[in-house]
């Protein structure tokens, strides 16, 4: 258990981004708002412990996503979200920071920052960037008070940091609901600091901000890469590329059809969308699998990539085999596999020059690669 601890507040319903999930369980280029937000803290110097705050029906669903991590259910306001995150921090935890989840982009270096500063301090530390827009006072009735001096404004973000006995002792003495742990700690009149903030934390309230974050993540492909390998077997049919071979001596052996390039091409998908391979996937020996076409774990991996909010941009196979030859059905295969994926499939073909498994005319192997891009 570290010296350090992360509180992340993933316990909102984010109205104003209007979705129905929550809004840490919203999906952002493939992945949840809160599994992005994890991935800055798991980028900090020094490991932290982290515990996640989210709504009681997600619990399930952030252990999924932080499977280290200490989870708990959030309460009805920020605040008492927080205070449940206090509530489970380890006998360890000296310097705790509580961070948003709705900042799913901000840096490692943030984090690591805001330790550095509360060391260095021993006090609270925020995080803000400079107002760039005029502020005006205004009254009930829109009609300007006054202009604010911006020059002594920050906006200021998460992660917040704090000695653990200061955060303690803001939550325990609270008398109002107020927006974010510095001001606990300020009503109590005891100081914090602020350091300069990240443009990339900001936080993703409202629909045009999830835009901004989706942009920001850029174009976001991701590729994968598959092999597979089958062994001749004599006495059955060869199924290769989703197509029958009706003349060839001797099909494949395998569990399933032995169709190794159908099963390269489902590898590289699942691998491009992170989602395992193949074996962890559907079970070699999984009963429901016996005989199976290599067209259906192609058609199951593209279901699952959909579920996972990913489309398939292309895909490319390379057959590996002394025989049969490729070239003259190359173009029945790529229409097959194109249908299958639902992208363009290019199929090519090599020998290994008489080496290996392949060479000595014992199996046929595959190479295969994937891209995909959040749909
Ligand atoms: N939060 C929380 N528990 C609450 C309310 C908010 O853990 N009861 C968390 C949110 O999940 C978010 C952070 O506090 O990560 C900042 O809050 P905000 O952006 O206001 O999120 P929501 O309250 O979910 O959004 P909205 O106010 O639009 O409903
Ligand atoms: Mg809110």
């Amino acid at each position: 258990m570290s010296e350090i601890a992360v509180i992340v507040v993933a316990a909102g319903s984010g109205s104003r981004l209007g979705h129905p999930e929550p809004k840490a369980f919203v999906a952002l280029r493939g992945r949840t708002v809160l599994e992005h937000a994890l991935d800055g803290i798991a980028g900090m110097r020094t490991p932290a412990t982290v515990i996640v705050v989210a709504p009681a029906p997600q619990l399930d669903a952030a252990r999924q996503a932080a499977p280290n991590a200490i989870v708990v259910a959030g309460g009805a306001t920020r605040q008492e979200s927080v205070a449940a995150g206090i509530a489970a921090l380890p006998e360890p935890a000296r310097i705790v920071l509580v961070h948003d989840a709705a900042r799913a982009l901000t840096p490692a270096a943030l984090f690591d920052r805001v330790v550095d500063a509360v060391r260095a301090h021993g006090i609270g530390v925020v995080p803000g960037l400079p107002v760039a827009d005029t502020l005006k006072r205004v009254d009930a009735d829109g009609m300007v008070d006054a202009a604010v001096d911006r020059a002594d404004l920050v906006a200021v973000q998460t992660p917040q940091g704090f000695p653990r006995e200061v955060l303690e002792g803001a939550h325990a003495a609270a008398a109002e609901v107020l927006t974010d742990d510095a001001a606990l700690v300020s009503a109590l009149g005891q100081p914090v600091r602020t350091i300069a903030g990240e443009p990339l934390a900001f936080k993703i309230t409202t629909p045009a901000d999830l835009r901004r974050a989706t942009e920001s993540l850029g174009g976001a492909t991701r590729t994968g890469v598959g092999v597979d390998a089958h062994a001749f077997a004599p006495g059955v049919p060869l199924r290769l590329g989703g197509v029958l071979w009706p003349d060839a001596p001797e099909g494949l052996s395998g569990h399933s059809d032995g169709d190794a390039a159908c099963h390269a091409i489902v590898d590289a998908l699942l691998s491009a969308a992170g989602l395992g391979d193949i074996g962890s996937r559907f079970g070699t020996d999984d009963p429901a699998y016996a005989g199976a076409s290599g067209a259906t774990f192609i058609a199951e991996a593209v279901r699952l990539l959909a579920v996972e909010g990913w489309v398939v941009l292309s895909a490319s196979v390379e057959i590996i085999a002394n025989g049969p030859k490729i070239g003259p059905r190359r173009a029945d295969l790529e229409s097959v596999l194109s249908g299958l994926v639902g992208a363009p499939v290019s199929v090519a073909a090599t020998t290994s020059d008489g080496l290996g498994l392949t060479g000595e005319g014992r199996g046929i192997a595959a190479i295969a690669t994937a891209l995909i891009t959040p749909a």
